[in-house]
């Protein structure tokens, strides 16, 4: 049976390979069986992006990117979240299901408020609620995510469960979090951080040059080697690895590995291998985003197009919460 999927992707800047491998591929395999809504989540970057120029231009970015990753709009529905008010009134609603104390412990509140403690604002805190709000503006089964995603998708299914049980209705799905590979991913920095993003100054964007990319990798945390057989890897090793295991065959990583576990891994040589697989699985894309944003009048077009499709879902749902809730 067709499934219901949402998901979405803050316009802050351009796609790098977390985002890819973390969303965009599942977006590409879940288009091809299941009712798919993929938006451009603009309303939650001004929590901390507030630069109207940036805004416009990224939100026009990020969509053909989208659109040259092989997302088509025939498919699935591709829209901007603000196109879509009624996804503010939703967010209105489900504010009333969500409590101070749970707001206050997430982790990604405290984080962006620790890193930028002059603009704690409410939308940051209730970042989740606009996020579960995407979720149920058409009721997911499936929200394709990576790892750092999982505690905003346990809010979502409180927020939808509570709202279950005070109206005494099933109206809302309890959604979940979906990955082709069963885990979520997480694709790490190359800096020997945990997570690769756009914020943390780390990534690798679809959009970079074969020149940048190799001098990215070059640059990435390494040692001055191993010098027993079989020891654990360190997290920054480990971290070069994850990520070929996402862009390189399966022999290759086989080939650094049986290298790392005899002593004998050479890091300049990975290093090489490593850039040249993500130049390979990037190249194409690239060449496509750079067409794409040449033109305006069909991204406009698919935008426009995206509304209405995401307009119609979200107002279905919309007029039976106002019911369900007794607002007029
Ligand atoms: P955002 O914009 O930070 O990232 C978009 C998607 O990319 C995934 N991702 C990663 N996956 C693995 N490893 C990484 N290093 C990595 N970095 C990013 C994210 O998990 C996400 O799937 N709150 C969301 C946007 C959003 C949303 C939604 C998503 C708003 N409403 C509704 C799904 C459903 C965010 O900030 O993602």
């Amino acid at each position: 049976m067709k499934k219901t999927v949402v998901s979405g992707i803050r316009p802050t800047g351009n796609l790098h390979l977390g985002n890819y491998y973390g969303a965009m591929v599942n977006f590409l395999k879940m288009q091809e069986e299941h009712r798919c809504f993929f938006f451009i989540a603009d309303w939650h970057s001004l929590t901390t992006h507030p630069d109207p120029k940036m805004l416009k231009t990224n939100v026009k970015n990020i969509l053909a990117e989208y659109l040259a990753c092989g997302l088509d709009p025939k498919k699935a529905t591709i829209y901007v979240q603000s196109d879509v008010k009624e996804i503010a009134e939703l967010y209105l609603l489900l504010n009333m299901q969500a409590y101070l104390g749970e707001l206050e412990k997430t982790v990604s509140f405290k984080d962006k408020a620790r890193k930028n403690p002059s603009n704690v604002n409410a939308g940051l805190l209730t970042y989740p609620v606009l996020m579960a709000t995407d979720i149920l503006i058409h009721n997911a089964d499936f929200v394709p995510v990576g790892k750092d995603q999982e505690q905003h998708l346990e809010m979502t299914r409180n927020y939808a469960q509570r709202f279950n049980s005070r109206y005494e209705t099933d109206f809302f799905t309890l959604p979940q979090p979906f990955n082709f590979g069963q885990e979520l991913i997480k694709i790490p920095g190359l800096d020997g951080s945990g997570k690769m993003g756009k914020s943390e100054g780390n990534a690798i964007y679809l959009i970079d040059e074969p020149k940048e990319i190799e001098k990215k990798v070059k640059r990435a945390l390494t040692d001055s080697g191993v010098t027993e057989p079989n020891q654990p890897k360190p997290d920054y090793i480990e971290n070069l690895f994850t990520i070929m295991r996402v862009v390189s065959t399966a022999d290759v990583v086989e080939h650094f590995d049986r290298q790392w576990n005899r002593a004998e891994i050479r890091y300049g040589e990975l290093k090489k291998q490593l850039a040249e697989d993500i130049i390979k699985a990037t190249a194409p894309i690239r060449t496509a985003i750079n067409d794409i944003k040449a033109n305006d009048e069909y991204l406009n077009h698919i935008i426009d197009e995206g509304a209405d499709k995401a307009r119609q879902s979200a107002s279905k749902t919309i007029r039976e919460v106002r019911q369900l809730m007794g607002v007029r």
